[in-house]
């Protein structure tokens, strides 16, 4: 019999393309997303339900009419800057709901659970690259919603039989090659879209927001990670609990980072752009440096990357964005 899954915030960036990957391995797939920043047009396999996590009452009834043997929670609310401003809106769209999601897995007996965290939980990170055991003292309200949402997870597994892989993503980017799959959200405007968009002329310049960390030019460095490897080990995480794994927390990168002139630098190169860069102040809360230790997943889920390269990850976002561009 096909397994039936249930994933949260399916219609979003990285859950549209986790989906699409579960579809092709033949999963029965229930999308449950209130499509605030997803869309429909993303959900390329499996059944959309439009729905917000906070309505427990429509999130039980979705519950009760299907046979879930594992849920992949992926909807949240991730953007640093906003969250220093509505904080009780992330603890809310993210702690709050992933509480939701648990009663709903204990009263319907669901014992399997991908969740999606983020390096934020670190917080300034004192050596690098980062493993899972550091302590986890994260800097912003998004870090500590995600990582309460976590306490929730791993409190709740004590005292149930719920497994569960918590996966803390590094700097996810890049697009799917069919040009398909790609991030929609206009709101957000992390480093390799914003200088996606100065080569396509969307914005008139970027800027760096820093030049005086230690590090070796200056610029921050971080660990940029396709998002069709991020979704890989997704499956594979789901793999690794239907074949009894025990719980696990995992980072996700590829333990090499780029600083934000290496960044920029290949997109001009790729794009073909010379497009002006400001140099400007830091931004509030940005770590210096933060890179994964990836040695866990490797270990633990065999988890293979494929397309662990810059250039790839820069041309699939350019591909992406002037495919939207047309459209
Ligand atoms: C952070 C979180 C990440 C989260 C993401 C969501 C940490 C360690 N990481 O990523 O988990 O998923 O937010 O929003 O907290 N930069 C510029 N110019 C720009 C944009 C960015 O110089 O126009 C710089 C930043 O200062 C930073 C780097 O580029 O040094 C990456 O920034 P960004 O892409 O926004 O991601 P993070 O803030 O690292």
């Amino acid at each position: 019999m096909r397994k039936k899954v249930l994933v949260t915030g399916g219609a979003g960036y990285i859950g549209s393309h986790v989906v699409r990957q579960l579809g092709t391995a033949g999963y029965d797939i229930i999308v449950y997303d209130n499509c605030s920043t997803g869309s429909p047009k993303s959900v390329l396999y499996g059944d959309l339900i439009i729905g917000d996590l906070a309505d427990l009452d429509h999130l039980y009834l979705v519950f009760a009419q299907h046979q879930f043997s594992a849920v992949l929670h992926f909807a949240a609310s991730l953007i640093v800057p906003e969250s220093i401003i509505h904080p009780l809106n992330y603890y809310a769209n993210n702690t709050r709901n992933t509480l939701n999601l648990l009663r709903c897995c204990h009263v319907m007996g669901v014992n399997q659970i991908i969740f999606s965290s983020t390096a934020a939980v670190y917080g300034e990170v004192g050596e690098n690259p980062v493993a899972e055991f550091v302590p986890t003292m994260p800097i912003n309200p998004y870090g500590r919603s995600k990582l309460m949402s976590e306490w929730l997870i791993k409190d709740y597994a004590i005292s149930s039989s719920l497994r569960y892989v918590i996966l803390r993503y590094f700097n996810v980017a890049g697009a799917d090659s069919s040009g398909k799959l790609g991030q929609i959200s206009p709101k957000t405007n992390h480093l390799i879209m914003s200088a996606c968009n100065a080569a396509l002329k969307r914005q008139p310049q970027m800027q760096i927001f820093g030049t005086d960390f230690p590090t070796p030019d200056g610029t921050g460095i971080r660990d940029y990670i396709h998002v069709e490897d991020l979704a890989a080990a997704h499956l594979d995480a789901l793999s690794y609990l239907e074949m009894g794994g025990e719980s696990q927390i995992l980072n996700c990168g590829y333990g090499q980072g780029y600083s934000v002139r290496q960044v920029i630098e290949r997109v001009k190169a790729i794009s073909q752009v010379d497009f002006p860069v400001i140099e400007t102040n830091r931004r509030d809360g940005d770590p210096a440096c933060v890179t994964a230790c990836a040695d866990k997943i490797h270990k633990v889920l065999g988890w293979e990357p494929k397309y662990n390269d810059l250039d790839l990850i820069v041309s699939t976002t350019l591909a992406w964005e002037r495919g939207r561009e047309m459209s």
